[in-house]
């Protein structure tokens, strides 16, 4: 992260925007918006620009941006093509593509079967369209806007095919070996690759979360599997029968072969048995050097990895990063690595990553409800963690970070409401992760606790908390920082006393901006709900937050006491901008200026439409006025990345 020059008392400076259900972005009045890219964009000369009708050919989605944009970070680009993590007029922007929003995007007229299966083509070019895209981009000429850098060496697409490295514990395990992979050292693509995480050394995480859309599982495969694999292909959602969501095991041909996990040869090195385990990892990405392959890192654990935050790095202290598992009642990681921070390691690439993700310690999180926590280690040979354990025979570390929801079963660890998005504030180190709703908190089989203490959870709430002693820490103090509600008040209870201007339901993108002109410390909050989208689309807000214990206790209509932080008010969280019709509001970065903000509009108009008469329930961004030309006019809502710049070029939102 850059040079904070220090706190400045925060103050929020711009007027909060409306509930609005209008199809467009829509900003605080002295704010304007442009689309840096959106699915479809070639990266490069010599392919055709967006054309409107799904014709693109498969082929050529290896060089276009994805879709489904979500988690991103922008890496300032040095005149030599070093990380500069203080320069803001030129540099790398990673986004990821979670999924494809199938049925209107990208193909001619949606997603196709024919007698159950899927065309090859519109797989091939959904396998192309996910994963993430790096892009050169640079400031327009006077002013703080910024554009695509088309034909750039670093413009890249990393995608459901890309030859991948698998290292830290699980590299040349058993349990991942394949017939793409027979030593178990290697993976081939990255799926629904949802919220991201940097390191300091320049290289970008980005996480595998809904991994299970892709794969399949046969119908009686359990007749092939030992006990302990049914135990954990059941504990990761892949029970046998379960059918390929999106169907890309369905067309003839080895190359679709590896979408199912079915048994199918006598020894794993002649099939797909092993696939589903080499996904749900983190990956990390080196943007500065195109053509590096990106590198699975075990270390991290593998679930519905939604992110991968860091703590601010600090010379000779360990790396230290948090992970939310963003499934119902999961839990909330933290791995700390062996090595310690050596700032000369800046640039260092995938050695750098070797050196600080591939050896550490793995932790889950114990949420007491007197406001203590604590981390329970997750190390094979320790607390019971071996091949001996009641819930699950665990081999090796490799097994334990393969299946390290089961380690966190045994251990204990707090089943919170749904963990997505988390950040460190820069300020004092504090973490924050959002729960975004959880319709399986039932209070009876769920019991409620402090930390998750709303049946349903319908708004959501975000908990943060403040390691005891160094980062590295396994005792922590929490509370809940703000929790979700409707200002009509018609779903949860209105606990953080939130109003028109800053309510909001179903937290899950959130960020620290961590920019050197004394805004270091204002938090984002973004939005990816269905609960009040009657009266509001998803949204972004600004906050200044406190700190842990600035609240009370208090006990929820639900009966569950918990603590809480102090009340939201207009002056310390406001509404800094509502999306389009049917989106998600996702992935944040400012520029370390300040003055340059990107997000994601994720699948505006979700999958409602009609090809025959080119109507769609959203038509942006090619409704939004004063994009620029390229993006104006078309009728087929787009997932696409926005920049947000203030009409003065002052500071975003100080
Ligand atoms: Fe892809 Fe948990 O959001
Ligand atoms: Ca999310
Ligand atoms: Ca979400
Ligand atoms: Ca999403």
């Amino acid at each position: 992260p850059p040079v904070s020059n220090g706190p400045k008392e925060l103050k929020l400076n711009f007027e909060p925007v409306a509930h609005t259900n209008a199809d467009l972005v829509t900003v605080p009045k002295d704010y304007q918006v442009s689309i840096l890219h959106a699915l479809g964009d070639p990266l490069h000369y010599g392919d055709t620009s967006w054309s409107d009708t799904g014709t693109e050919s498969a082929e050529s989605y290896q060089r276009r941006i994805g879709d489904g944009h979500d988690g991103m970070y922008y890496f300032g680009l040095s005149d030599d093509g070093k990380f500069d993590a203080n320069r803001s007029d030129r540099g790398l922007l990673c986004v990821n593509h979670e999924y494809v929003v199938a049925p209107y995007g990208l193909h001619p007229a949606g997603s196709t079967r024919v007698d159950g299966k899927r065309p090859a083509e519109e797989v091939r070019k959904e396998i192309f369209a996910h994963g993430a895209s790096v892009s050169e981009i640079q400031r327009k000429a006077g002013s703080n806007e910024m554009e695509m850098v088309r034909g750039s060496k670093y413009n890249r697409r990393v995608h459901s095919a890309t030859p991948m490295e698998m290292a830290g514990p699980a590299a040349g395990n058993a349990k991942l070996v394949t017939k793409l992979s027979v030593d178990g050292k290697e993976a081939f693509g990255m799926n629904n690759n949802c919220a991201c995480g940097y390191t300091p050394w320049g290289t970008y995480l980005t996480c595998e979360e809904n991994y299970l859309n892709v794969i399949g599982r046969a119908v009686d495969d359990d007749t092939q599997r030992s006990a302990s694999e049914i135990v954990a292909l059941n504990r990761y959602g892949l029970p046998q029968g379960r059918e390929n969501p999106y169907g890309w095991d369905t067309p003839e041909g080895e190359e679709f072969k590896r979408w199912n996990s079915a048994v199918s040869a006598a020894a794993a090195r002649d099939d797909y048995r092993n696939i589903f385990n080499s996904f749900g990892w983190v990956v990390e990405i080196d943007p500065f050097r195109p053509d590096s392959k990106p590198v699975k890192r075990s270390a991290l654990g593998r679930f519905n990895h939604e992110g991968a935050w860091p703590a601010p790095a600090k010379a000779g202290e360990p790396i230290v990063i948090y992970s939310g598992d963003d499934a119902r009642n999961e839990y909330v990681f933290k791995f700390v690595s062996d090595a310690k921070w050596d700032p000369k390691d800046v640039n260092g690439g995938a050695a750098a990553g070797a050196k600080y993700l591939d050896k550490g310690t793995l932790y889950a999180a114990k949420f007491n409800d007197d406001g203590t926590g604590e981390w329970l280690e997750l190390t094979h040979g320790k607390n019971g963690i071996d091949a001996s354990n009641p819930v699950y025979p665990f081999a090796d570390q490799a097994d334990v970070v393969m299946h390290c929801r089961l380690a966190a079963d045994f251990m204990g660890a707090t089943k919170m409401d749904r963990p997505e998005w988390g950040g460190v504030n820069p300020l004092n180190n504090e973490v924050y992760m959002t729960m975004t709703n959880n319709s399986k908190r039932d209070g009876v089989k769920i019991p409620l606790d402090a930390a998750n203490p709303r049946i349903g959870n319908t708004n959501g709430h975000i908990v943060r908390w403040r390691e005891e002693g160094s980062q590295a820490g396994t005792k922590f103090q929490w509370d809940i920082y703000l929790f979700g509600a409707r200002v009509d008040g018609k779903q949860s209870e209105n606990l953080s006393n939130l109003s028109a201007t800053n309510d909001f339901s179903s937290p899950d993108g959130l960020y620290f901006d961590q920019r050197t002109d004394g805004g270091a410390g204002l938090l984002w909050i973004q939005t990816d709900d269905g609960s009040y989208t009657d009266v509001t689309n998803c949204m972004m807000l600004a906050a200044i937050p406190g700190q842990v214990g600035d609240g009370k206790r208090v006990t929820t209509s639900d009966g569950q006491e918990t603590i809480m932080g102090a009340h939201a008010t207009g002056a310390n969280v406001r509404r800094f901008l509502v999306g389009p019709f049917d989106c998600e509001i996702t992935g944040v970065v400012v520029t370390p200026d300040g003055k340059t903000l990107f997000f994601n509009v994720q699948h505006p108009g979700e999958d409602k439409g009609d090809f025959a008469t080119n109507t769609f329930t959203s038509h942006w961004p090619g409704n939004q006025p004063g994009i620029i030309s390229h993006h104006q006019g078309h009728k087929r809502p787009r997932s696409a990345t926005v920049v947000v710049t203030r009409k003065d070029g002052g500071p975003i939102a100080l």
